[in-house]
């Protein structure tokens, strides 16, 4: 007899053969029905039990979320909602699950209790579909660069370097922390340390990148990437994945390029590969939006905006252009936003991000030539001498979704920079290299995973669309 998983079963033609499946018990109804699950796909395969047949202590065992391994034919169902199911002639328990204990019950749980099975919650419906939708959005993002000549590169995860400039690292160190040793001087003597100087969890892999780029001319990485800043809310991890291209030779504009292309195709990907855990996720959102009071509700299902966003080009708006929309704008009632931009140079905070993209243009947006000063040491100075050639892209009901920039290929302009900055040039002796060596125009952006995950599934809390959250005060599992 041949094992086959659910989606085997459900999807290709076995009528009429004797099959095995394993899974988990989803449900066990009136003494006959088992929906039986094992991952493959968000549809159950039912398998009907004639209880006559077997032993009362085997039954009591099917409860759900134990494991079985059921053998039977696989017949056309009679009843509504499946085409096929299994009539089973044996059922062997791998193992049961008490449903005084077992806390994933067939009733809906909470995001935030599931947050707290995180080893279990994979086993719900909408956990599943999250991951499987994660891991196909994985895939298209090697697949995209694969395809279009670009080397993936590993980049380091423990660095000396601080790639942003923002200082929210996480150190790395085998000295004693209660008793470290000291210079004369009486600070940390690094020297000590195991790699015998400070070193942190990288918070990008970009300059490291960079070096590859300037050889290979396409790369990208894709890894894990660590922010100890914090920020406690539904966007920011301790922990997160960042897929960061790097090309030699391209500005700006085909940064821009690259950006949009790359995300569309991903997207699309998914639309393509992950029909049926978006039409659940979708039907999930559906449910939850009619809680909600009406202003607050979601104008497009999940799938007609993942459709839009890979339909239709992202707007262009440099940041001298944005403020005047922002200032000129109305919001809200009140007709004003909490944080007013009075000035040219500040930062925008999520409120202006939102109301550009989800009030005023209604679609992506990709945001572009940044104030110096509030943008990293490595972005290239325009010819007015006041901005960057940076761009983020804003995402709806998410936000910034990339950051990237044209990097300042001028050994000159860069020297000058870090001076200005005060960041110590010795620790990047190598990326100054790169501008004493062959330095050409080069580009690159940084795609938050997660963040893109979120915007895929149409789930609200970064927490619940990667399988383990590190955020503050938090690294259970
Ligand atoms: O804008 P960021 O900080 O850019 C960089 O790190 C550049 N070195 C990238 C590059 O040019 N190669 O981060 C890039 C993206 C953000 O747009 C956001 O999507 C995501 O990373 N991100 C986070 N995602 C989850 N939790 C956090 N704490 C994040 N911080 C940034
Ligand atoms: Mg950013």
């Amino acid at each position: 007899m041949n094992t086959f998983s659910v989606k085997e079963l459900l999807s290709t033609n076995h009528l009429h053969q004797e099959v095995v499946v394993n899974g988990w018990v989803k449900t066990y109804r009136s003494n006959r029905f088992i929906a039986l699950n094992d991952g493959s796909t968000i549809n159950n395969i039912q398998c009907v039990v004639n209880f006559e047949d077997f032993d009362e202590n085997l039954l009591k065992q099917i409860n759900t979320g134990a494991a079985l391994k059921v053998s039977g034919t696989l017949v056309e169902s009679q009843g509504r909602g499946q085409k096929v199911e299994i009539q089973v002639k044996e059922i062997a328990v791998h193992g049961g699950a008490d449903p005084e204990v077992y806390p994933i019950q067939p009733k809906k749980h909470s995001l935030e209790f599931l947050r707290e099975k995180a080893h279990l919650r994979v086993r719900t419906n909408t956990f599943s579909a999250i991951m499987r939708v994660r891991s196909t959005l994985s895939f298209a993002v090697h697949q995209y660069f694969q395809k279009n000549g670009f080397f993936y590169v590993h980049t380091p995860i423990v660095t000396g370097s601080d790639a942003e400039g923002a200082g929210e690292m996480f150190r790395v160190s085998t000295l004693d922390a209660k008793n470290p040793p000291l210079t004369q001087e009486g600070e940390i003597d690094y020297k000590e340390d195991f790699f015998g100087k400070e070193t942190n969890l990288t918070v990008s892999g970009q300059l490291e990148a960079e070096t590859y780029a300037m050889g290979l001319g396409k790369v990208y990485t894709f890894g894990p990437t660590f922010r100890a800043e914090n920020s406690n809310t539904s966007r920011h991890l301790a922990e997160f994945w960042m897929i960061e291209p790097e090309v030699a030779f391209n500005d700006l504009d085909a940064n821009m390029d690259l950006a949009e292309d790359f995300i569309k195709y991903v997207i699309n990907y998914t639309l393509e590969n992950c029909k049926e855990d978006l039409e659940f996720l979708e039907q999930r959102l559906i449910a939850e939006e009619k809680t909600k009071p009406q202003a607050e509700r979601s104008a497009m299902p999940l799938i007609e905006k993942l459709k839009f966003v890979s339909e239709n080009t992202f707007k262009r708006v440099s940041y001298t252009e944005a403020i005047d929309i922002l200032r000129k704008s109305k919001p809200n009632k009140k007709k004003q936003f909490k944080y007013i931009i009075d000035e040219w140079g500040a930062d925008l905070q999520s409120e202006h991000e939102r109301y550009l993209v989800e009030k005023h243009f209604k679609c992506p947006v990709i945001l572009f030539d940044y104030p110096a000063k509030i943008k990293a040491f490595y972005m290239r100075l325009n010819e007015d001498g006041k901005t960057v050639r940076a761009m983020d892209i804003l995402f709806p009901g998410i936000g910034e979704i990339v950051g990237g920039s044209q990097r300042e290929e001028r050994l000159d302009v860069l020297m000058e920079k870090i001076k200005a900055l005060d960041i110590d040039e010795k620790e990047l002796w190598w990326y100054l290299d790169l501008r004493k060596f062959g330095t050409a125009v080069h580009s690159g952006f940084g795609l938050g995973f997660e963040r893109l995950v979120l915007f895929a599934t149409g789930m609200g809390n970064i927490r619940d669309v990667i399988p383990f959250p590190r955020t503050p005060q938090n690294a259970e599992f």
